[in-house]
């Protein structure tokens, strides 16, 4: 069995290396998948560039989800059988032949389903799922700004938002992502690179009047999304995209994280504003019912048709650096997937 090893930070090209594995055997409470496939997330690339905190020592073999069958359980696994196919979170380990997880975040799949589409299911949908449903609860007429909407959780959001009946604004950063946009259902798609995102939704009549900002780029646009927060808003925080463009300068680094703001309860207190924070990989080793549960609910609904997962771009194996470098060159739409 073999995976493909972090090495060094830096270019894709000569981060990743495919070396044997070590034979991997379920604890309790475990189970052993052999993958077809896995899905890359922007926290990857981050993680390649030294720049994801949560990330294992080098060499480290990354990859949060992986679709397979299982081959082994561990103790007190009375839920899942060997054979069943699976899409699971890895939480590390995801680029690989085979790969251990939780069995209380592994789920069955249909043998029909798409690999591609359930590679999505574990971690950007799972992660928007507990975004829209638990940590707020989305209404219809609710308005909705989704940032980078046309990436993996970004879809997946858009979706969930669109399922309630929400208005959506999403910004992304290509004619042809916001041609997409609109495909997908959002009201009112922005190019941010082409006008400024706050500008414009003042422009379209929506200052101090959205009910929910999803912000995965951190930074300013933090900040900026807070101020067009109505009453009873809720800004929504789970990720820092923007890091990626200081490229580890202290500088840009310090300028992106004080970007964010500095703020007082006693301001949240008298707008009446919230701000929320999401690290998925948190709830998974506090609190793994609760991604369970996440990943339960986007499998139910992808099988009923109800989510649709899209696969922005397929890759070989021995294609990773070409598939990291496109989801970095942030050209990817959906779900970037990795097929062994
Ligand atoms: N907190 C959690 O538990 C959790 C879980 C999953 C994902 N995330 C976060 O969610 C975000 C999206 O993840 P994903 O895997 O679904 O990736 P993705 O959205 O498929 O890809 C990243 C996209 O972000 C957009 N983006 C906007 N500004 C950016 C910037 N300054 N630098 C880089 N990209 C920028 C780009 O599209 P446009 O420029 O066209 O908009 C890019 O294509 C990431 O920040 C990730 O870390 C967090």
């Amino acid at each position: 069995m073999k995976a493909y090893y972090l090495v060094r930070n830096g270019a894709a090209d000569k981060a990743f290396e495919l070396r044997g594995l070590p034979d991997l055997k379920p604890k309790a409470g475990e189970v052993l998948i052999l993958s077809e496939a896995f899905g890359l997330n922007f926290a990857d690339v981050m993680a390649r560039m030294g720049l994801y905190q949560d990330a294992p020592p080098l060499p480290a073999v990354l990859g949060y989800e992986n679709v397979g069958r299982i081959s082994a359980v561990g103790e007190g696994v009375a839920t899942l059988k060997v054979g069943q196919r699976v899409v699971a979170l890895t939480r590390f380990g995801g680029y690989a032949q085979a790969a251990i997880a939780d069995a209380r975040a592994t789920m069955p799949i249909p043998e029909d389903m798409d690999a591609g589409v359930a590679t999505a299911l574990a971690t950007q949908y799972a992660t928007a799922w507990y975004a829209a449903e638990e940590v707020v609860r989305l209404h219809e007429g609710d308005r909705v700004l989704i940032h980078a909407a046309a990436g993996g959780v970004g879809v997946a959001l858009t979706q969930m938002a669109k399922r309630h009946g929400a208005i959506v604004l999403g910004t992304a950063g290509s004619d042809e992502k916001l041609k997409f946009l609109k495909e997908q259902g959002v009201d009112y798609p922005i190019n941010y690179r082409k006008v400024d995102f706050a500008k414009e939704i003042t422009r379209l009549g929506f200052d101090k009047k959205l009910d929910v900002v999803y912000d995965p780029i951190g930074g300013s646009s933090f900040k900026k999304g807070f101020k067009l927060l109505n009453a009873g808003g809720r800004l929504v925080g789970y990720g820092a995209s923007s890091m990626t463009e200081a490229k580890g300068n202290i500088f840009k680094t310090i300028g992106v994280a004080t970007g964010f703001g500095f703020w007082s309860p006693i301001e949240l207190l008298t707008s009446s504003k919230s701000m929320l924070g999401i690290n998925m990989l948190r709830i998974a080793d506090n609190n793994p019912e609760i991604l369970g549960r996440c990943i339960k609910k986007v499998v139910e609904l992808t099988e009923s048709g109800e989510l649709k997962p899209v696969v922005g771009k397929t890759f070989q194996h021995h294609q990773l650096a070409e598939a990291h470098e496109y989801l970095a060159s942030r050209q990817s739409i959906g779900k970037v997937v990795v097929l062994w």
